[in-house]
C-alpha cells in the first residue's frame, strides 16, 4: 500500500483513502484533508503562490475544466522518442502533473502498471477521479508538486510531461520525485527546448516571453480576447503557409512551421493559451536538462532533443 506524508508537517500519514466523502487528519499536525474513494485533497491556501494560482487560473479552471480528450495522447508521442518506453513502465507509476488524466488513463491499461497515480494542482482533480473512479488502479492526488505528500521510495516509475517548466522551481520537483522515486527506479519527462540551434525559434521564444509579460498585466477577459486575435493571426501566417506548401509537395519545409497540424483557428486555440497563459515557461537544451537531472541526483540515461521538445529518460541509480 501507499505511504502517505503529510504536506504541512512532513511527518507519515497513518491513513489512506477514505471510502467515502470525508475529512483524513494527521495525527501529528492535525491538518484535515478531504478524501473520496480514489482521490485526496492535499492542497491548502499556503501551497499558493502567484505562479501556482496562475497555473490554477490556466489549467484545472480553464483548459483542463472539461476534461477534453486531446486528438493527440502525449505518452504516445514521449514513446516515439523514448523508444520502448511503455514497455518498460510497470508496478506502481506517478503521473506527475497528469492535467486532464488521459494519459494517466493510458498508463493504467499498460499491462505490467499495477497501481497509477495522477497528481496535479488544478481544482479539476476531483472531476477526473469521478470519472475515473471505476478504474481500480488509479488514484487522483491534488497536491503541489513541489511538495509530494508521498513517503520516501514508493514509485517504479515518474512519468511527467509538460510539467517542471511550468513550476516556479523545476530543480525542486525533480528533488522530490528523486525522494519519492524507489532505487532503481525511473522518470520519464517531456520539457520545453530553448531551441539553441534555431535562430528562427529562438527569436520566436523572444516574442513569445514579451507577449507573456504584457498577457500577465491584462485581466482575464482580455487576455482570452489577445489569445483569440493570435490564433487567428497564427492561422493566418503559419498555418495556411504550411498547408500550401504541403499542396505543393513541400511537406519536410510545411513541417517547419509552428503549430502547422492546426486546422482552423479554433484548432490551436489551446495549444496558444497552453503557451501564453502559463505562469512561467522554462526552457532547456539537452546539456541544462542533463546538468539539472545531475543536480537533483538522478542520472540521465537517454535525452532526445528535436524542433517539439527535449524528452528525458533519467535513473534513481540504486548506488
Ligand atoms: C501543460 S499542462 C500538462 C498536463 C499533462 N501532463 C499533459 O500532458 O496533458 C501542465 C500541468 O502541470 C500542472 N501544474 C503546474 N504547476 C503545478 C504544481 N506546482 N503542482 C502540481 N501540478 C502543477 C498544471 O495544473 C497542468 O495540469
Amino acid at each position: 500500500m501507499i505511504q502517505l506524508r503529510c504536506p504541512n508537517c512532513l511527518e507519515s500519514l497513518a491513513i489512506g483513502f477514505a471510502s467515502k466523502d470525508q475529512r483524513i487528519s494527521c495525527s501529528y499536525c492535525s491538518q484535515n484533508y478531504t478524501s473520496q474513494q480514489n482521490y485526496i485533497d492535499f492542497l491548502k491556501s499556503k501551497d499558493i503562490g502567484k505562479v501556482e494560482m496562475q497555473a490554477l487560473e490556466t489549467w484545472g479552471g480553464g483548459l483542463h475544466k472539461q476534461g477534453l480528450k486531446p486528438s493527440l495522447i502525449h505518452i504516445e508521442l514521449m514513446d516515439q522518442r523514448i523508444t520502448g518506453m511503455t514497455e518498460r513502465i510497470e508496478g506502481r507509476i506517478l503521473d506527475l502533473g497528469c492535467g486532464s488524466g488521459h494519459d494517466t488513463d493510458y498508463i493504467s491499461k499498460l499491462s505490467k502498471t499495477e497501481e497509477v497515480f495522477g497528481l496535479d494542482i488544478g481544482e479539476n482533480c476531483r472531476e477526473i477521479a469521478k470519472r475515473l473512479k471505476d478504474n481500480i488502479k488509479i488514484k487522483i492526488i491534488r497536491a503541489n508538486c513541489l511538495n509530494l505528500p508521498f513517503q520516501n521510495s514508493q514509485f517504479d516509475y515518474i512519468y511527467s510531461y509538460g510539467v517542471i517548466h511550468h513550476t516556479n522551481s523545476p530543480i525542486q520537483v525533480l528533488r522530490e520525485s528523486k525522494r519519492v522515486l524507489k532505487p532503481g527506479g525511473s522518470l520519464f519527462m517531456y520539457v520545453y527546448t530553448s531551441h539553441t540551434k534555431n535562430l528562427f525559434k529562438r527569436f520566436g521564444i523572444v516574442i513569445e516571453t514579451i507577449i507573456m509579460r504584457i498577457i500577465s498585466r491584462l485581466n482575464k477577459p482580455f487576455k482570452i480576447t489577445l489569445c483569440i486575435f493570435l490564433a487567428l493571426i497564427s492561422w493566418l501566417i503559419f498555418i495556411i503557409p504550411a498547408k500550401v506548401l504541403s499542396l505543393f509537395g513541400w511537406k519536410k519545409f510545411a513541417a517547419k512551421f509552428p503549430m502547422n497540424w492546426g486546422t482552423s483557428p479554433l484548432s490551436i486555440l489551446p495549444d496558444i493559451k497552453d503557451r501564453l497563459l502559463a505562469p512561467v515557461n522554462y526552457r532547456y537544451s539537452a546539456k541544462t536538462i542533463r546538468d539539472l537531472v545531475e543536480e537533483a541526483g538522478l542520472v540521465a540515461s537517454s535525452i532526445i532533443e528535436d524542433h517539439t521538445g527535449v524528452y528525458v529518460a533519467a535513473e534513481h541509480s540504486s548506488n
